[in-house]
């Protein structure tokens, strides 16, 4: 059981920068990742469809790899089936919004909080709901951003091009006076370099990816899941 691997997936590529936290933090574990680049992008389809991916997913992991926790690497899977999943699966299962939600409450000074996502998770409202869970003077600004995603996926990360497009979508926050902006879109840290130039110097940029792994790492150590074999 300790040996099995840690399952997680993704619409497509955004995933990985879960994984690579995971990975980071803890290197002896096995991981396998599932991205659904099929059927990407999740961010404009229904709460019922993602689910239903998700739980297929889910079920193809438990069953192929024989995963001992599921990380729902998305948030648009998070914002539509995180509560499903935890209810139907027999190991423990994580999501990328509430580890976000948390890591922005303790990066902001002045409560202004903006959250770039997609437009599932957007309409969801479930970033905001944990943000405020977790400071609740938050003011949350929140807007979709599809084409990161489009960029992410071609991997057009640093190129005028991709400055330019997202410079326009970071648009939105001109005079918000946020001083923190959540990635909640697993894509978007591949962005990184260019959305701290779109955005400015002095706002500070939550990957929800590291506070994710080290719920995954607290989750492990509880339940005796840790893999110390080495193997
Ligand atoms: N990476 C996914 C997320 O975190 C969504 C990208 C998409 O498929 O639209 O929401």
């Amino acid at each position: 059981m300790q040996t099995d691997p840690i399952g997680l997936m993704d619409s497509g590529v955004g995933g990985l920068t879960v994984l690579k936290e995971v990975q980071r933090l803890l290197p002896a574990e096995n991981t396998v990742f599932l991205g659904d680049q099929a059927r990407l992008p999740y961010g404009p389809r229904s709460v019922a469809e993602v689910t239903t991916f998700t739980r297929q997913i889910a079920t193809y992991l438990r069953q192929h790899a024989n995963i001992k926790l599921f990380v729902i690497a998305c948030n648009t899977a998070t914002a539509a089936a995180l509560t499903q999943m935890q209810a139907e699966l027999p190991v423990p299962v994580v999501g990328v919004i509430a580890p976000g939600a948390t890591m922005a409450a303790a990066t902001t000074a002045n409560h202004q909080i903006g959250v770039i996502a997609t437009a599932g998770t957007v309409k969801s409202g479930q970033s905001q709901r944990d943000i405020f869970a977790a400071d609740a003077q938050s003011q949350v600004v929140s807007v979709a951003c599809p084409q990161l995603v489009t960029l992410a996926e071609q991997n057009d990360l640093h190129s005028a091009h991709a400055q330019e497009v997202v410079t326009q979508n970071l648009a939105a926050f001109k005079g918000t006076g946020i001083d923190t902006l959540v990635m909640g879109c697993t894509h978007f840290p591949l962005l990184q370099d260019v959305i701290q130039t779109a955005i400015g110097p002095d706002v500070k940029l939550v990957n929800p990816g590291v506070a994710t792994a080290e719920k995954v790492a607290a989750i492990l150590k509880d339940q005796d899941l840790l893999n110390v074999s080495g193997q």
